[in-house]
């Protein structure tokens, strides 16, 4: 089930000052948080695989044309170490996240996903980019449970503004991708990012009723975090005034509670944008803005820092064991508990016994 907001609705969430108006959207998104996921909070462990990249998306630490980068690919051995590491801490996912590596074959992916599958009960998220479908499917048939791929802004314009084409093709689409996703099977999983320069309130309003129109099993959303060794990262502004979206941690905020208000049985993450705002606090907030999932960094520390999409992202020089630790702490802080099992979609879960997803 999911909740119709009108874009007017939507904006004046985003736009209303802070104060007891604010306080009221809070107290919403955790109460249906609550009724509808609980208060479990999910804990996905994450694994930074590569950080080699054919694209060159304007605003990422890790674009093809950033010559400062030394770039890795993590080993088969070194991954199954995380997988182990994970059903170890009592972790129900491992997210398998990289940059668009012609090096992570479909064959290695696919190797990976049945050695996991066969060594373990842990659900499989990829996180892998814009891919052939021929792949994805192999992947899924392979054994993988989940996809993320975040369509970043709906705006098209605004879009194709940030990421160039893949060479010799043309711009693609998003949005027909995740349906392709979907109909191979995968939980799927989107997102944006927060006030990219140029992104109006509008803008973000048509993305957050998007979440919904799309049915997503997840949604992941972060403010954009200026990266200087990119083109964007030197961008004054967008040139939008006061209808220009800030990237700041209280819009991301809003963001979080306006996409639990819309999909209430996703599962949302508090995530490492968010963390990197402010320090630790980002994270425990977003847990009490809607957010039900925490994805504790897993890659081993010798790449941890390699993996710079923007900077200073939280827990660059945390060990994964200081990772889990600090998410179970904020966890108890909270009153919650760490969820048990794998942590699938309610969404999914319906689809697969009525093997549909509702029409419209
Ligand atoms: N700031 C914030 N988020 C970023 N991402 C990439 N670069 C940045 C940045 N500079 C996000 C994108 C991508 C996800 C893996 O990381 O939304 O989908």
């Amino acid at each position: 089930m999911m909740d119709n907001m009108t874009k007017q609705e939507i904006m004046r969430w985003l736009q209303c000052p802070a104060g007891s108006e604010l306080d009221t959207l809070q107290a919403r998104a955790d109460k249906t948080r609550h009724e509808h996921v609980g208060d479990a909070v999910h804990l996905r462990g994450l694994v930074e695989l590569s950080n080699i990249c054919s694209r060159n998306c304007l605003y990422c630490g890790i674009r093809r044309d950033n010559h400062a980068v030394q770039r890795y690919r993590i080993t088969l051995e070194e991954i199954m170490d995380c997988a182990f590491k994970a059903v170890e801490y009592g972790f129900g996912t491992l997210v398998l996240q990289g940059g668009e590596d012609a090096g992570l074959t479909a064959a290695f992916i696919g190797e990976v996903i049945r050695r996991i599958k066969t060594e373990t009960e842990l659900a499989v998220t990829l996180s892998l980019g814009e891919r052939d479908p021929a792949e994805w499917k192999m992947w899924r048939e392979a054994g993988a449970d989940r996809y993320l791929l975040r369509f970043e802004t709906s705006n098209r314009a605004l879009f194709d503004r940030i990421h160039p084409p893949r060479e010799g093709h043309a711009s693609t689409s998003r949005i027909a991708m995740l349906k392709t996703l979907q109909d191979i099977g995968y939980e799927t999983g989107s997102g944006v990012m927060i006030g990219i320069p140029g992104q109006r309130y509008s803008d973000l309003a048509e993305d957050i009723q998007l979440f919904a129109d799309l049915q997503l099993d997840m949604i992941g959303v972060g403010p954009y975090i200026p990266h200087p060794q990119t083109p964007m990262g030197n961008w004054k502004d967008g040139g939008m005034g006061d209808e220009q979206v800030p990237n700041s941690l209280a819009m991301g905020l809003r963001v979080v509670a306006l996409a639990r208000l819309v999909c209430p049985g996703a599962n949302i993450p508090s995530t490492t944008a968010l963390a990197t705002l402010d320090g630790k606090a980002g994270r425990e907030m977003g847990l009490c803005w809607g957010a039900n999932v925490i994805m504790p960094n897993l890659t081993p520390l010798k790449y941890r820092r390699l993996y710079e999409i923007y900077p200073s992202k939280a827990a660059s020089t945390e060990t994964p064991e200081q990772s889990r630790d600090a998410a179970l702490k904020q966890i108890e802080f909270l009153g919650r508990s760490p969820g048990r099992g794998r942590g699938d979609s309610l969404y999914h879960l319906q689809y697969k016994t009525t093997s549909k997803r509702k029409e419209g």
